[in-house]
């Protein structure tokens, strides 16, 4: 699917296509999350990002189950903003001299992340329920609650301490 080639003509085609992009970004979180958690210092954010990696990988999964009821092969496309957004974080990270700056950095990178994840699975699961796919809405629904509870989980850490001993 290129700029020039115009093949997205329905609905059924921007949803798969929107599906390629956000299996190629859960794959691409995959890889960075371990990275954040060697770099993260605080217990609580270096637990959360542990147990977001595992549920992460479910999200793999369960992105592949929509495919296949879909009638789909699982298949990704690149996906520049996750890219950009991973590559800022690096960027960033690289820069921070301060372990609680450190801390605050990650999550704001986190975040950025997760609320890119809630905004592709929230067109996702409008656009599957439109198709007559509640299978596959119920199934994305599931990878967007945890996208939500991660990222309340990060707000909290923040507020509660890290931001304070960044200060
Ligand atoms: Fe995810
Ligand atoms: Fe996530």
């Amino acid at each position: 699917m290129g700029i020039f080639t115009r093949d997205i003509k329905k609905m059924d085609d921007l949803f798969v296509h929107m599906l390629r992009d956000i299996y190629y970004a859960e794959k691409q979180i995959i890889q960075a999350l371990p990275k954040m958690i060697e770099q993260s210092h605080d217990a609580q954010l270096k637990q959360g990002f542990q147990s977001h990696l595992r549920e992460t990988e479910n999200h793999v999964t369960r992105l592949e189950q929509v495919f296949r009821l879909h009638g789909q092969e699982p298949k990704g496309i690149d996906c520049p903003v996750i890219d950009g957004i991973i590559e800022e974080a690096e960027d960033i990270v690289g820069e921070v001299d301060n372990k609680a700056v450190m801390d605050a950095a990650l999550i704001a990178a986190a975040q950025a992340v997760e609320h890119y994840e809630i905004t592709r699975y929230g067109s996702l699961i409008a656009w599957a329920k439109q198709l007559g796919r509640n299978d596959c809405a119920a199934l994305l629904q599931q990878n967007l609650d945890e996208e939500k509870g991660a990222d309340k989980k990060l707000t909290a850490i923040a507020e509660s301490k890290v931001n304070r001993m960044a200060a």
